[in-house]
């Protein structure tokens, strides 16, 4: 989070009211449920404020925790026995949560969780949409019936994985269902790949993000993947500094495939660095390192994760071409 972005008065927390109570009832929060705020010490207070007066509104039991900031993980068992009492989590902490086995024992006991933490005017820009909503739900049956995907792009990407028995899943800003996690925003069709699993080469153009790096890339990388694993970064200053990036955590889990996927939020704007460059409309979005995640991720714990938010390629699920060069073709999942 960049403190900077966001107000300093405490009257922010009203305005921010009617849009946080949309987002609760669209992940379907009533008045006879619970719903937990997880925050810390040095997270932007308004949002906690906001989200349970708009809970208070719905008429629902709202509880807010809020840990230290240097709390290294949330594997305290007071913490799991409250994600698992509540129905709806909204975390907004940068204590790492998201892949964790708390937060997943949580989502199996049937606890809904929502991220947020992104400044307010993202939040408002990219709002949960039914647009978003529809085209993930509808990618999710088709890509977990899909036995490989295939990713190209003209300026020399040619990556193939296999994804037999792994099943898709889909973000759209709400957690609306027991059990799901979703981050709000985001939009995101994609799929966690078997250790071992994915061979190629990824061309990493100039403009890429570089998420971690807050930046946008200026010159090419390519990435050599054998089994599953990044084997070389081929390039200058840029492929040298992700070399760096990916040593740092002296583990070579942090090499190996993650997620892959399309992005589906027509509204994200690319020279916003964040959850636009993820969710961006027809974007490759493939990511490294820790994966997680009940109930279609991996084993791998790792603490890195890195994500590559790629513009200009081609994704094919099997033989059916899902993204031409950034442009998604199905009809369906436009
Ligand atoms: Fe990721």
């Amino acid at each position: 989070m960049r403190m900077q972005d966001f107000a300093v008065s405490y009257h922010a927390a009203a305005e921010n009211v009617g849009l946080f109570r949309q987002v609760l009832e669209g992940c379907k929060l009533t008045a006879s449920e619970t719903l937990l705020l997880f925050t810390d010490t040095q997270f932007y207070p308004l949002y906690p404020a906001a989200f349970m007066a708009a809970a208070q509104d719905i008429g629902a039991e709202v509880i807010q925790m809020t840990v230290p900031s240097t709390l290294p993980d949330i594997s305290s068992s007071y913490i799991l026995a409250a994600w698992q009492e509540a129905d709806l989590v909204i975390g907004m902490s940068q204590v790492p949560w998201l892949y964790s086995r708390t937060h997943d024992e949580a989502r199996q006991s049937g606890t809904r969780a929502l991220m947020v933490q992104e400044p307010i005017s993202v939040l408002r820009r990219l709002s949960p949409d039914e647009d978003v909503r529809r085209r993930g739900r509808a990618g999710v049956p088709l890509l977990t019936a899909g036995k490989q995907m295939r990713i190209t792009s003209a300026n020399g990407t040619d990556f193939v994985v296999n994804k037999e028995g792994r099943e898709a899943y889909t973000l759209y800003s709400l957690a609306d269902e027991p059990g799901k996690w979703d981050h709000w925003p985001q939009g995101l069709v994609t799929f966690f790949a078997d250790q071992g699993q994915g061979d190629g080469a990824i061309v990493v153009d100039p403009g890429t993000v570089y998420l971690k790096f807050r930046r946008h890339s200026t010159e090419p990388v390519k990435l050599h993947i054998r089994e599953g694993s990044i084997v070389k970064f081929e390039g200058g200053a840029e492929a040298r500094l992700l070399e760096d990036w990916f040593a740092q955590w002296n583990d070579p889990r942090s090499y190996e495939l993650a997620h892959v996927g399309w992005g589906t939020e027509h509204r994200a704007d690319w020279n916003v660095i964040g959850m636009d460059s993820e969710a961006y409309y027809g974007n490759f979005l493939v990511a490294f390192g820790r994966n997680i995640f009940w109930p279609v991720g991996g084993d791998n714990d790792v603490a890195s994760h890195w994500d590559f938010c790629c513009l200009n390629h081609n994704i094919y699920v099997d033989d059916q071409i899902i993204v031409d060069n950034g442009a998604i073709i199905p009809e369906n999942l436009k």
